[in-house]
């Protein structure tokens, strides 16, 4: 009877591997000898994380993850440790199985941490935006690059039109009056428009992006445009109205707003710079919650404080944390507003993080137990590209 069952569980550990070769854990299975190391960069929550268990993505709360995944044997190690060789992340990741973290506090994975990583086999990222990984070397070293595709973008396309209202309407500046006890009318009406009528465009119009142009359609904007090598579907592109424009530079050069929603890769990183700023629009407002190292961060500040841009807004910066001296902090027009940075935090409402803690759960589940993941969710496979988002190769 031994004999019989043993012969029937290798039969299906067989079938199941050769049905799903491509995201099975060559040396794990539910039922397998050893549990796997798993590694969690995240960022500290603080008193913010004890009193509000929902801030899931934080080290405090461990994308409540940690009884599950001990349950099953595995060993879950959970830290915001991450620069420098002596930090948590750069020793842990040495024998670590899967590295999960955000792109909020993200763990870097450059070459170099790739090749202490001796036994990485998986990079989830908890949230949406895989380029704090190295994905060239990924591919290279046959490192699978997972994300919860789709899990915040309706999150931060909101804080897109949050953004573009308060830049186009001067709403910083007059609440820092009212703070003050000031009060002067002229001063903030002085700098302040309508969005209606104005011509909007999104650099990248795929999941985020073209939630974007849907939310801003009902505020009548003169026209709606975007640029990206993947057009829209038809439908789609109808439904909203948008014109699709060939290049980025004739773009800018027609927008009275701007908005970056395409991943940073090669082909995007420091696109928006100092030869580009000069094509755009006097006086247009930039909006990039993309990420920071997609625009000169020295470019954007200079033409801010020259007036080329009358303002600009977002919450990605190039480094996160951003340091105290980042131009972006204190950056203003000639009229001492524009500047509607915050930290990167917009793809991580409450409702975001319930999502993404979701969504990496039944990533490693599917992993564990050798089922092909939700093809959305691949950024890189075993060896190659699973996305045609990261630049045109
Ligand atoms: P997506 O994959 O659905 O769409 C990205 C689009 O950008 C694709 O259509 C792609 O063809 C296009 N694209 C790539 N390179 C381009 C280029 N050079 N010029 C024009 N278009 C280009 O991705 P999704 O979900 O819309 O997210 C986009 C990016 O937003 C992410 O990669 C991430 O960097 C950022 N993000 C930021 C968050 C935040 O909290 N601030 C949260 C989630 C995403």
């Amino acid at each position: 009877f031994q004999l019989t069952t043993l012969a029937m569980v290798f039969v299906s550990a067989i079938r199941t591997s050769l049905s799903k070769p491509q995201v099975a854990s060559q040396r794990f299975s539910s039922g397998g000898s050893r549990g796997l190391k798993i590694l969690a960069i995240l960022y500290r929550g603080g008193d913010a994380a004890k009193q509000e268990p929902r801030l899931l993505g934080t080290v405090e709360n461990e994308l409540g993850l940690r009884s599950w995944l001990e349950s099953q044997g595995h060993e879950y190690i959970v830290s915001d440790d991450k620069e420098g060789p002596n930090s948590v992340f750069q020793k842990q990741i040495q024998d670590a199985d899967i590295l999960i973290t955000t792109p909020f506090h993200p763990g870097y994975v450059t070459p170099e941490v790739f090749n202490k990583a001796k036994n990485l086999k998986v990079c989830v990222t908890a949230g949406v935006g895989s380029d704090h990984i190295n994905l060239n070397t990924a591919i290279d070293k046959k490192v699978q690059v997972l994300e919860v595709t789709g899990s915040n973008v309706t999150s931060v396309a909101e804080h897109v039109v949050m953004n573009m209202l308060l830049l186009v309407r001067n709403f910083v500046p007059a609440h820092e009056m009212i703070e003050r006890g000031d009060w002067d009318v002229s001063q903030v009406a002085r700098n302040a428009f309508d969005l209606e009528g104005k011509v909007i465009g999104t650099i990248g119009a795929g999941r985020i992006g073209h939630r974007v142009l849907q939310r801003v359609l009902p505020f009548n904007p003169k026209e709606l445009v975007y640029y990206d090598y993947n057009p829209l579907p038809e439908e789609a592109a109808k439904a909203v109205g948008a014109r699709r424009i060939d290049t980025v530079e004739e773009l800018v050069s027609q927008c009275d707003v701007v908005t970056v929603n395409c991943p940073l890769h090669e082909g995007t990183r420091g696109l928006i710079n100092a030869d580009l700023l000069k094509k755009f629009k006097p006086g247009a407002w930039l909006v990039n919650t993309a990420r920071g190292a997609i625009c000169d961060k020295f470019a954007v500040a200079d033409a801010l404080k020259s007036g080329q841009l009358r303002g600009y807004a977002g919450d990605v910066w190039d480094v996160q944390p951003a340091p105290k001296d980042h131009p972006w902090r204190a950056m203003k027009n000639p009229l001492g507003g524009g500047n509607g940075m915050v930290p990167h935090y917009s793809g991580t409402t409450l409702d975001a993080q319930q999502r993404y803690a979701a969504g990496t759960k039944s990533i490693l589940e599917k992993y564990f137990q050798g089922k092909e993941q939700e093809p959305a969710n691949v950024i890189v496979g075993i060896g190659k590209w699973a996305t045609k988002a990261y630049g045109q190769r």
